[in-house]
């Protein structure tokens, strides 16, 4: 089986009617409301299943880093989610299909008990793949119940957990995608996931986006689903700047690594050089000189670099050095946002994230969510930087304007690049 993952025939994979009224709807009437969500909650979780359909159960397995989960974990995780906060306690009645699972698939929420050590999730091969896939139908048939069953005030309740879920699992979604080609990556023989995948094509633009200095407001606002890292709306300063509207490209960056970008330490930050150093960095992730030319590990397998397209896969410290190196920096996330306001930056959603020179930090005034959901983004408000955009690998109608991706800066394994600002505008 071949999976297009090519980000229109995504799209028709998503569901029919959107995960929410996207701010513009009057509540429609319960019956539709019921519709809705059940259309809604079956598309996201045939959505993971066609993205691991293609996968073998030895490569569902597979744990090729502590940072990256196998594809079965992603699968079973994911249904643990709708068990541990929808089901157990809002489901009168309700069985865990076992009960080791909670052990076994809860990833961080201390508050919902202990769990398997995250490392060690490759070593796992019980249950088995059919097993998991029996785990997914047992309660996907709860989920089905609750929603077709509740009453209406008990479905106001449940629909919010319900809706957090499915962005939940779009979120993995990208990760199975992630994971697996960090997986392949470490295979010598260089597996294709799709023969037939090419990058999505670019719509490139010439020049820059210039902001006036002012200040402006970010942030999400309105009755459409947001993560809780996305506000509270609210105002920045930002001086003059102006942003690229292209993404930095592999010729870009070939001439980067010409000009000895990797070997020259006044261009780095001092972790960044230190991790360049350590891992022998000298080009981006998945990349291999192959009789004399570069390649990169894709989705297609081994490819020829296209010098037109963005460069994937860098680190946050790859990106600065580059941003250094060409007398530019990363957009700030404020930068970023208010310029994709403008509708003027090209592929600024679903080819690559966009790192930003912005520590993932609370925005003013954000209080985390009550309850074992609360774990959900505060406590990760550390250490960590902003990407913002989307990727090839997001599915379709995740992404915002307002939304806020966060890695180490070390990690590249993500569909990572980046777009250069300016302040001399
Ligand atoms: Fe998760």
């Amino acid at each position: 089986m071949t999976i297009d993952l090519d980000v229109a025939a995504v799209r028709t994979a998503r569901p029919r009617k959107p995960l929410r009224d996207r701010g513009e709807d009057a509540v429609p009437a319960h019956h539709d409301r019921r519709a809705m969500w059940l259309d809604a909650y079956r598309g996201v979780r045939d959505e993971t299943e066609r993205r691991a359909a293609p996968l073998s159960a030895e490569d569902q397995v597979i744990q090729s880093m502590p940072d990256a989960s196998p594809t079965k974990w992603h699968r079973a995780h994911t249904t643990w989610f709708f068990e541990q906060f929808l089901l157990g306690p809002k489901l009168a009645g309700y069985q865990r299909f076992d009960e080791r699972f909670a052990f076994l698939f809860n990833s961080y929420y201390v508050a919902a008990g202990p769990r398997h050590a995250r490392p060690q999730r490759g070593l796992i091969t019980r249950p088995d793949a059919s097993e998991v896939a029996a785990y997914r139908q047992h309660v996907d048939a709860a989920v089905v119940q609750l929603i077709e069953t509740a009453s209406d005030a008990a479905l106001d309740d449940v629909l919010p957990i319900i809706e957090i879920g499915l962005h939940h699992e779009q979120q993995h979604q990208e990760l199975i995608l992630t994971d697996i080609l960090h997986a392949f990556a470490q295979n010598p023989t260089a597996p294709a996931y799709d023969a037939a995948w090419s990058w999505p094509r670019q719509h490139g633009g010439d020049g820059f986006v210039t902001i006036d200095g002012g200040v402006y407001t970010i942030g999400h606002a309105g009755s459409g689903f947001s993560f809780d890292n996305e506000g509270p709306r609210h105002e920045v300063l930002l001086q003059p700047v102006r942003l690229a509207r292209a993404l930095v490209t592999n010729g870009e960056w070939l001439a980067f690594m010409q000009d000895g970008g990797y070997e020259t330490p006044a261009l780095w930050l001092s972790d960044g050089w230190t991790h360049a150093q350590s891992e022998g960095w000298a080009a981006p992730g998945y990349w291999r000189m192959v009789d004399g030319a570069w390649c990169a590990l894709t989705f297609a397998g081994l490819t020829p670099i296209d010098p037109a397209a963005p460069v994937c896969h860098v680190s946050y410290y790859e990106a600065d050095a580059f941003a250094r190196w060409a007398g530019k920096h990363l957009p700030s996330e404020a930068e970023w946002e208010v310029a994709a306001r403008t509708d003027e930056l090209a592929d600024a959603f679903g080819t690559v994230w966009q790192w930003t020179r912005s520590a993932y930090a609370p925005y003013p005034g954000y209080r985390a969510a009550e309850g074992a959901l609360g774990e959900y983004n505060g406590k990760f408000m550390v250490n960590q930087m902003v990407l913002r955009g989307s990727s090839l690998a997001t599915p379709a109608g995740h992404a915002r304007v307002t939304y806020r991706n966060f890695f180490y800066p070390p990690h590249r394994w993500q569909f990572m690049g980046l777009r250069l600002a300016d302040y001399d505008a």
